[in-house]
Formats: structure tokens, sequence, C-alpha cells
């Protein structure tokens, strides 16, 4: 149903990314659409993360493009993608363990107020002001933002990391295994926060290992195996045991009378590029 929206946010071509004799991403071509979630699964070490971290510039791909809205970029590093609308939320989370929520919110983008009308100064007021918000607001989590998050429990903890990747108000959500410590009623929030910004014209990137979210919040998933796209499907018309099948196996649904180690990187009716595309 949503195969084809017309601009691609971010399109990845061909982009490779090796770690000495590991492949971590291998001819990996995949687009993310304007207003979809986007689901991305593996085993682990498929790549996942991996994959996040060249979209944000934390890692620079060995070959291959990524173009943003039709241009293709050199994402420089974390900043530079949060100036085109990336946010981020990392699977290690990246918080700072002896800042308070708030300072963790705003971390590198502290916001500034002048002192009589010259002398700048952090804006704490609004920074607590604010995280509070957002994280009630977004996650229904309640935390004194003045809370150094070394304290936090775990699922807190993720909650402040999605709150750093909204600060910013970005266009598109890259969100790397964001409920894995999280508890039912929390998932719950995050599941109605990722339906609110699809809702609101966002785009998402969801990597999560639990299939049953994934297939239920996203419109499309790719399945990553061994860093090379195994396939691209709709949500609605697949199962969790196909799903499965293709992230052990390495092998698209539709590869079945194909020669089984084929290898090859398949990007289909969800691709607007399809008929063209094989390995390079
Ligand atoms: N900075 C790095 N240096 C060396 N090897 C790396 C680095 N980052 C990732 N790798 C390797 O690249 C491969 C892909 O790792 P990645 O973290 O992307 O997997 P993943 O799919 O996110 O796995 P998981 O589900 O466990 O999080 C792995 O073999 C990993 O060991
Ligand atoms: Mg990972």
């Amino acid at each position: 149903m949503t195969t084809d929206t017309p601009k691609p946010r971010i399109e990845v071509e061909h982009v490779q990314k090796r770690f000495g004799t590991v492949e971590a991403l291998s001819d990996v071509t995949l687009t993310l659409e304007e207003n979809e979630v986007l689901g991305l699964v593996g085993d682990n070490g498929a790549g996942k993360s991996t994959f996040i971290k060249t979209l944000v510039g934390i890692h620079q791909p060995d070959g291959g493009e990524i173009r943003f809205e039709g241009e293709p970029v050199t994402i420089e590093g974390p900043k530079h993608a949060r100036k085109l609308g990336i946010g981020t939320v990392y699977q290690d989370l990246a918080l700072v363990d002896e800042l308070s929520v708030a300072e963790n919110l705003f971390l590198g983008r502290m916001p500034v107020k002048k002192l009589g009308g010259v002398l700048p100064i952090v804006d704490r007021e609004y920074m607590a002001a604010e995280a509070e918000r957002i994280l009630s607001e977004h996650l229904n989590i309640h935390v004194d933002p003045d809370t150094p998050v070394e304290y936090l429990s775990g699922g807190e903890r993720q909650a402040v990391a999605i709150g750093r990747a909204l600060v910013t108000d970005p266009d598109i959500v890259l969100l790397d295994e964001p409920t894995s410590a999280l508890s039912k009623a929390a998932v719950d929030h995050v599941e109605e926060l990722v339906e609110q910004l699809r809702e609101s014209g966002h785009s998402v990137i969801l990597i999560d290992h639990n299939l049953e979210e994934v297939l239920s919040m996203t419109d499309r998933i790719a399945v990553l195996f061994q860093g090379r796209i195994v396939d691209v499907v709709d949500s609605e018309n697949i199962t969790r045991d196909d799903v499965v099948s293709m992230m052990v196996s390495g092998h698209s649904l539709q590869d079945d009378d194909s020669e089984p180690d084929s290898g090859d990187t398949v990007s289909r009716k969800s691709e607007s590029s399809s008929s063209s595309s094989s390995t390079a």
C-alpha cells in the first residue's frame, strides 16, 4: 500500500563498509520514504547498527552513495546529521552518566540566554522545562530533569535517549533498539510515539529484535544478513516466521527456485530501482 511514495528522504545505493576483514555492509541499497516507518532486522552482527552509524556519519562508507532528499551527501558526523533533520537513538544510548537528564537531552546544543542582555549563559530553566515536557508528553516518563542519568533505571535511560533524539524536532528518526530495556507499558508509549511521528509526516527507521513490535509498527521491513539486504518486504503481507526464515537463511522467500548460494542483493517491488539493480 505504501510501497512507492514520491520523494525518498534518504537513498542509500551500493553502500559498502568494511572493518578489517569484516564486511559489515555489502552493496546495501535501501530507501527511506517520506512518512514511512521502515524496520531493519537481522541477526546479531548483521550490520544494522553499522547502517545507522553510516547514515549519521559516525562511519564513512567505503563505497556507494547516500542521497538526502535527492542530493548526494557526505554526512560528516552526528552534528551534521542533526542539521539535516536526523535524530538518532543509538543502541548503546550514548548518555553521559554524570550529567543530568536535562543536560543529556541538550548535550552539544545547550540553549543560551543573555544575562542582563549581554552575558550569554546556559538557560537551565528552559532546559529543565523542555526535558520534562518532552519526556512526559512523548513517552509518559516522569523523572526529575536534574537527576544524573547514572541513577536512572534502564527503561528511564532509554526514554532519555529517545527524548534526546527528539529535542531538535527532526524529520527523520533513527531508532536502534529503542525498547530493549523497556517494560510493556513503556513499549506501548514508544509504539504510540512512532505512530505519532508517522502521522505527522516523519520518517522512521526502527531496529528491534522483537519481531512482533517490528511487524506492528512498520510499513516495510528490510532484512539484513551478514551485511547485505536479503529483501525489503511490506509488513502487511509478511508473517513473523517468514521474516525469521529470511534472517537466518539469508535468502529471500522469492529465492526458493534459484540456486541457494547466489548471494545476490535483491531490491524488489518496494524499491523503485528494482529492475536495473543487481550486484556490482
Ligand atoms: N567499529 C567497529 N570496528 C570493527 N568491527 C566492527 C565495528 N563496528 C561493527 N563491527 C563489526 O561489524 C559487524 C556488524 O556489526 P553491527 O554492530 O552493525 O551489527 P548489528 O546488526 O547491529 O548487531 P546487534 O543486533 O548485535 O546489535 C559485526 O561483525 C561487528 O563486529
Ligand atoms: Mg546493533
